[in-house]
């Protein structure tokens, strides 16, 4: 099928046209200085390619969501784990998804790793899946720079090899790199070298235009037209485009990004003291630090619940003169969890101190504690603990408890914890919670304890490329992200060790 595609006009008002299947096997390199209409292009290449061929783009300022939005397209987030991300990238080639990488807001160096991983799951996907793709990479010189640079060795390696693929070996499966940069000398000289169509916009520095000049087998004096380009007006070679060097005119774009060229507004009127009371305004009270408050509890109800997670027992006869009903016994048992789970403190009590506890609770309601042996208080602690309530037991529990047997007793409680925040996909508990629900004040503890458990396979605690920590119980697949503290911006540092603090 031969699909041309729109790109705008060419000097004497004729389309300017792309042809899409040629450049599927020839690949594009698009160079321009700031400002020159780089992204407005693969704008409007990508809206206008976008009905005929699968598309993936590579985003790193946020700017195509807008266009996913519009056209249909998923956003695939940083929130994710390298595994993650690379199961994700084989099943928008096995289901044919188009795709936007919202790469936003990361440091310059987790975007590397974060689009190598997903470049690389690309790459990676099985011979029947090699469907044909465009794959879009902005700003290309930050994911294939040609010299080492403030990023770590590593993930330069790392991201240089992932674009290397995709231009240099991509072709055999089907991905076809389309890569704009706003400084050709920037540009690893492979990843460049590999597009037999360019589209060369404005350019001032010599060094950029002598490499294009390069590229395009051209001579110094041909390629000093580079420097008097409008924005939006690009020279194009190759053969999807033209045998000959033709300026053409990028037509307009139907969605927006955000980046935009920035244009003076005239300045406020407000000044002096008005000025000063805007800025130096009070925090409004929803700003500020939530007051310290104990977690809430849920009740555990039913003699239900433990009756699936108690060795089954013989009954004893309730006593004789004991007139409430077996209702009314297990709601006084319950009370009694409640009330020495509202004590703080109680966290830090050996089971067997709290167990001893229950038991003098039980003689002053008259009521046989005997019934719950120690393993089973324990059990039974620790279901309470993690705020599992009899209307959650059900058989993916059931699987959860049976998968916690392979734990010490005094982990289990920590485990169930980490499920049942997995599975109301609410926030999981930092290291602190995790050492406190153990009965330990140490935080370093909790780390232990998820490596711990991971090493046995019950759950997986890895890091996302937004820094957060992502634990997943393995027997149910419930999932519970703890999101990275925020730290100052330009911390790099920090950041950097703040990732290594949640790698497992
Ligand atoms: N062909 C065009 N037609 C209309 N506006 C354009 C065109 N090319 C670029 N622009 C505008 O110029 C500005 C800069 O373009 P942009 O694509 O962001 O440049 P770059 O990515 O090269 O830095 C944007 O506001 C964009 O909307
Ligand atoms: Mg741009």
């Amino acid at each position: 099928m031969k699909v041309a595609v729109d790109l705008g006009t060419v000097a004497n008002g004729e389309p300017a046209e792309l042809d899409l299947e040629e450049l599927l096997s020839t690949r594009l390199l698009v160079q321009g200085n700031s400002g020159s209409g780089k992204s407005h292009l693969l704008r409007r290449l990508l809206e206008q390619s976008a009905p005929y061929v699968q598309q993936a783009i590579i985003d790193p300022e946020g700017d195509f969501v807008s266009f996913a939005d519009r056209f249909g397209h998923l956003v695939v987030d940083a929130d994710r784990t390298p595994a993650e991300l690379q199961r994700i990238a084989l099943r928008i080639r096995e289901h044919r998804a188009s795709v936007v990488l919202n790469l936003e807001g990361l440091d310059a160096e987790v975007q590397m790793s974060c689009a190598a991983a997903f470049l690389n799951g690309l790459f990676e996907a099985d011979h029947a899946h090699w469907f044909p793709m465009l794959i879009a990479v902005d700003e290309a010189q930050l994911f294939a720079p040609a010299i080492a640079g403030e990023v770590s060795d590593e993930a330069r390696k790392v991201s240089l090899g992932a674009m290397t693929n995709l231009m240099c070996r991509g072709r055999k499966r089907g991905l076809a790199g389309i890569v704009a940069t706003q400084r050709l000398a920037k540009l690893a000289k492979n990843v460049a070298a590999e597009a037999s169509n360019f589209l060369m916009g404005r350019t001032f520095l010599d060094i950029d235009m002598a490499r294009a000049a390069d590229l395009l087998g051209m001579d110094r004096k041909g390629a000093e037209r580079f420097r008097d380009l409008e924005p939006g007006h690009f020279v194009a070679l190759g053969p999807a485009l033209s045998r000959r060097p033709v300026a053409v005119r990028i037509g307009s774009v139907e969605t927006r990004g955000r980046t935009g060229r920035p244009s003076l507004l005239s300045l406020p009127e407000a000044g002096g003291q008005a000025m000063h009371d805007l800025i130096f305004a009070a925090a409004p009270a929803e700003d500020l630090p939530p007051p310290v408050s104990r977690p809430v509890r849920e009740h555990v109800s039913t003699h239900d619940l433990l009756g699936r997670v108690v060795a089954a027992r013989e009954k004893p006869a309730p006593e004789a003169d004991d007139e409430r009903s077996e209702a009314e016994r297990a709601a006084l048992v319950e009370d009694i969890f409640a009330e020495m789970l509202a004590d703080p403190a109680s966290a830090f009590r050996p089971v067997p101190v709290l167990y001893q506890d229950f038991l003098t609770h039980c003689r002053l309601k008259r009521l046989r504690g005997a019934e719950t042996d120690m393993a089973a208080f324990r059990r039974r602690l620790s279901l309470a603990r993690a705020g599992v309530t009899a209307a959650d037991a059900d058989e993916a529990w059931q699987t959860v408890l049976d998968a916690s047997d392979a734990l010490p007793e005094d982990m289990q409680g920590v485990f169930l914890m980490l499920a049942r925040a997995a599975r109301d996909s609410a926030d999981c508990p930092d290291d602190a919670a995790l050492a406190r629900a153990y009965g330990s004040h140490s935080p370093s503890r909790g780390r232990f304890l998820l490596g711990y458990m991971a090493e046995r396979g019950l759950l997986t605690a890895e890091a996302d490329f937004r820094g957060n920590r992502v634990v997943t119980i393995l027997s149910t697949g419930w999932r519970a992200v703890q999101k990275a503290k925020p730290l100052k911006l330009d911390d790099a540092r920090a950041r950097r060790a703040a990732r290594q603090s949640t790698k497992f």
